[in-house]
């Protein structure tokens, strides 16, 4: 287990190296890899609350919840080293891009996050919790009340799946 863990963490920082992650402090970018590892901290607080929650899963969807969507991975490389729960749940952690608009996408893919174990509606809270904390000094006050927005349908459509998380992301949405 601990291995196909630090197996996924040097599989990320392969396949994200290069992508930058937006700070709140102005022009100051870090490597992706700092997003991949907020977001599995907060999922690990999350675990450490509730021993009932599979640590594997969760723990491997974080570290790998954009590796669809962002990079060149392939999904069969994803099922044959972790198998087909976590390609599931990637999966449903990625956007469907032939969906035309933000709403829709964003709709669509917690309809798929919610046929998925529990796990993966704890990483999307933990994602959104990560992303908000605070906006980027460069987006429009309209881009951050419309981010705000939507995590308000991602906590009313997925926080039963963890209070903790569901109370965390409630105060950063304040
Ligand atoms: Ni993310």
């Amino acid at each position: 287990m601990t291995d196909k863990i630090q197996q996924a963490w040097f599989l990320a920082a392969k396949y994200h190296a290069g992508q930058r992650y937006a700070t709140p402090e102005a022009g100051v970018s870090v490597p992706y890899l700092a997003h991949l590892g907020a977001v599995t901290l907060e999922v690990q607080e999350a675990i450490r609350r509730k021993p009932d929650l599979d640590s594997s899963l969760a723990t491997l969807c974080a570290i790998l919840h954009d590796s669809l969507e962002d990079t060149d991975l392939s999904p069969a490389v994803l099922e044959n080293t972790f198998g087909k729960a976590v390609l599931d749940g990637v999966r449903a952690l990625t956007k469907n891009e032939s969906l035309t608009t933000k709403r829709e996408r964003m709709k669509d893919s917690l309809r798929r996050i919610k046929a998925q174990p529990r796990e993966i509606a704890v990483v999307k809270l933990a994602d959104r919790i990560c992303n908000l904390a605070p906006p980027p000094s460069h987006w429009s006050q309209d881009k951050v009340s419309a981010y705000r927005k939507e995590a308000q349908l991602i906590l009313s459509e997925l926080g039963s799946a963890d209070d903790y998380l569901a109370n965390r992301l409630g105060e950063k949405i304040m």
